[in-house]
Formats: structure tokens, C-alpha cells, sequence
């Protein structure tokens, strides 16, 4: 990047900011300042960090109403402490209701999920969603349309990070003393700015016990 292209980059980027000041300056509902005391969100976000799908402007909601985790492909991965780290904040201290597992068609990380290339560092992150595939395999290799494929496996994928979701002893312990969480999964289809319910929420540890495949996700 030249010196002319960094620095017409940077200031669109702190022009943007002053707009944001002035809207936040000029705001005479209180919200901002309120905001400045703390955050009491009622959602937690977990979607994918494609830059078409952000969390407030697709649910319609203001600062402070939506905590957010994104990453490639909105996976909730047991071992991953940063997604840890975000649920367990969100979840004990914010006490939020609802989580959103969403997921987006055309999904970028799904299709090179899908794919046999490799990407680079990222293929590792993709194994899991390919886990997903694995699980899946015999109905998503009766789609022959390749678009459909990958759509199918983007709700598949939601549908087992939901699941992933409740299987955390941080999810499971907030049920045994508060009903009033609930973990949901949906799709964003890019071309409207639809967010479709894909109708798996769970709002406890005994909607997961319904086949004996599922009885081994719940602790007690
Ligand atoms: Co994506």
C-alpha cells in the first residue's frame, strides 16, 4: 500500500467514526449515556465473521442489546477458549435469554469445507465443519447440486453448533437454576436479509434427550 492509498484509508475510516460521534452527540433518548454505566444485552450472537451478516443491523437492534462472538463459519468448538471465554461471560454474568446460533447461505467457510483444496492455516478450523459433513454425509451426498449442497450443510452446521452449545457445562449448569434461557438456530439468506428460524431451540437439557445418540450430550 502506498503512503497516498494509507492515508485516504485511514481517514474514511475516522470520517466514519465522526459520523458515528455525531449521531451518539446528538441522540436524545439517553441510550448512549445510559450505555456508559454498562450493558445488559438479552442476546448472545454467534455467527459468522463474513462481513455481509452483522448481528445489530440483521436483528434491528441498538448498542448494547446484542453481546457478539464471530468466526469463520459460526462454529462453537469445545475447546476453543475464546468462544468459551464469550459464552461464559454472556451466559453467567449478563445473564442474556436468548442465544443465536446463525449461520449464513454461501457461506465461504462452509464451501471450502466442502472443497478437497487446501486454504492454509485455516483448513484446520475447517475440519471441523467437514466433522459436520461426516455426520451428515449420506444425506448431503444425495444432493447433486453443488449450491444446495453447500446451503444443506450450512443449516446442518448450525443445527450440531447448537448442539455443541448445549453440551457445555456452562449452558447445562444455567439450566439447572434458570429456565429462562434459550439457544436457537438460524440462517441468514444473504440476498434478502431473511433470518430464517430453523426451528432447533432448546431451552433445556431434557429437549436433548430424545434419541439415545443425544443422551450422551447431557451431563446428569
Ligand atoms: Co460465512
Amino acid at each position: 500500500m502506498d503512503q497516498k492509498e494509507l492515508k485516504k484509508g485511514l481517514q474514511n475510516i475516522l470520517d466514519g467514526n465522526k459520523e458515528w460521534m455525531d449521531l451518539v452527540k446528538n441522540d436524545t433518548t439517553g441510550r448512549f449515556e445510559q450505555l456508559a454505566h454498562g450493558q445488559h444485552p438479552e442476546i448472545l450472537w454467534i455467527g459468522c465473521a463474513d462481513s455481509r451478516v452483522p448481528a445489530n443491523e440483521l436483528t434491528g437492534r441498538r448498542p448494547g442489546e446484542v453481546f457478539v462472538h464471530r468466526n469463520i463459519a459460526n462454529m462453537c468448538i469445545h475447546a476453543d477458549m475464546n468462544m468459551l471465554s464469550v459464552l461464559d461471560y454472556a451466559v453467567t454474568v449478563l445473564q442474556v435469554k436468548h442465544i443465536i446460533v446463525a449461520g449464513h447461505y454461501g457461506c465461504g467457510g462452509v464451501t471450502a469445507a466442502l472443497s478437497r483444496e487446501q486454504f492454509g492455516i485455516i483448513d484446520n478450523w475447517l475440519c471441523h465443519i467437514k466433522d459436520v459433513y461426516r455426520l451428515h454425509a449420506q444425506e448431503l451426498n444425495s444432493i447433486k447440486d453443488e449450491k444446495e449442497k453447500i446451503n444443506r450443510l450450512v443449516e446442518l452446521n448450525v443445527k450440531e453448533q447448537v448442539l455443541n452449545l448445549c453440551s457445555t457445562s456452562i449452558v447445562q449448569n444455567a439450566w439447572q437454576v434458570r429456565k429462562n434461557l434459550a439457544i436457537h438456530g438460524m440462517v441468514i439468506d444473504i440476498t434478502t436479509g431473511e433470518l430464517i428460524d430453523l426451528n432447533t431451540t432448546y431451552t433445556s437439557k431434557d429437549g436433548l434427550i430424545k434419541g439415545k445418540s443425544e443422551q450422551i450430550l447431557s451431563f446428569r
